[in-house]
């Protein structure tokens, strides 16, 4: 029988984990929100429902913020720079190894490329989402230069509407892609944001 042998080190720290569940659980209540409060039409469950979709939106720039902070000020593993890893996005195209068994510590290079682009994603959630708040509500930080002011609307809503889509494309492909590694290269991944605990296979042993 087979037996494989796991190394296991501490690589997220408990800010970085605590920022991606923070921020996780604001896109979810974020993705949910505006779902429902379409379906909801023009009712009074609707407008308090984007009253709440609104202050969600401001915890989630807030976790932008940290998430930025943190990408500044924090140990290596939560650093900008290692997200951008250019050489191995280049290599993962070069040899079409997109979905390759992680072996270094830390973020899995290839799918850095992905969460840089979903962050500049989530800019541009917040940037259209503090615009409609300011022409549909009256409020916010842009109300002094948007305020009510209803014939700009279609042109944050419809890109607000479009990123929301591609927002929930990541969200999946994201689960997808966890369980994916998972299943295909036999080492626990997911947890690592719960835990902090990366596991890398170190060899095969024949008994
Ligand atoms: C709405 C749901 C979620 C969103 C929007 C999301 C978003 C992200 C983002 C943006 C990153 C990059 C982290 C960074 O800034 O350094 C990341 C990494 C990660 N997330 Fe999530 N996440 C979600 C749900 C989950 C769940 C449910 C798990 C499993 C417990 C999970 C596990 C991970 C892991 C393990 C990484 C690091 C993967 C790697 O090594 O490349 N995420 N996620
Ligand atoms: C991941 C982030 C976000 C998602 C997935 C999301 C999703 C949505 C959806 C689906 C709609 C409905 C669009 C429609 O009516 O056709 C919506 C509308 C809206 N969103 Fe967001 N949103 C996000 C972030 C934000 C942020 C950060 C803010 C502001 C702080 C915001 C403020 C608004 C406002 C004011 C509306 C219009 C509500 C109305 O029609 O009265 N959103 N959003």
């Amino acid at each position: 029988m087979a037996r494989v042998l796991l190394d296991r080190k501490k690589v997220y720290d408990p800010i970085l984990r605590s920022i991606h569940a923070w921020n996780a659980l604001a896109i979810v209540l974020l993705l949910l929100g505006g779902r429902v409060g379409e379906w909801l039409g023009y009712t009074p469950e609707a407008t308090s429902l984007w009253r709440f979709h609104v202050w969600t939106g401001y915890g989630l720039i807030l976790g932008l913020v940290a998430r930025a902070t943190w990408g500044l000020a924090g140990p290596n593993h939560a650093r900008i720079g290692a997200l951008w890893q250019p050489r191995a996005w280049w290599r993962a195209l070069r040899n079409r190894q997109w979905f390759a068994a992680p072996r270094d510590w830390g973020h899995h290079a290839p799918a850095t490329a992905v969460y840089l682009v979903f962050y500049l994603l989530l800019f541009g959630m917040a940037a259209t989402g503090l615009a409609l708040a300011a022409i549909e509500q009256g409020r916010g930080p842009l109300n002094f230069w948007l305020g009510h002011d209803v014939l700009l609307k279609h042109r944050f809503l419809g890109p607000h509407e479009w990123m929301e889509n591609a927002v929930l494309a990541f969200v999946v492909v994201h689960i997808a892609a966890l369980i994916g590694h998972e299943v295909r290269h036999g080492t626990p991944l997911a947890q690592a944001m719960v835990s902090g605990f990366q596991y890398r296979k170190v060899d095969e042993e024949e008994e």
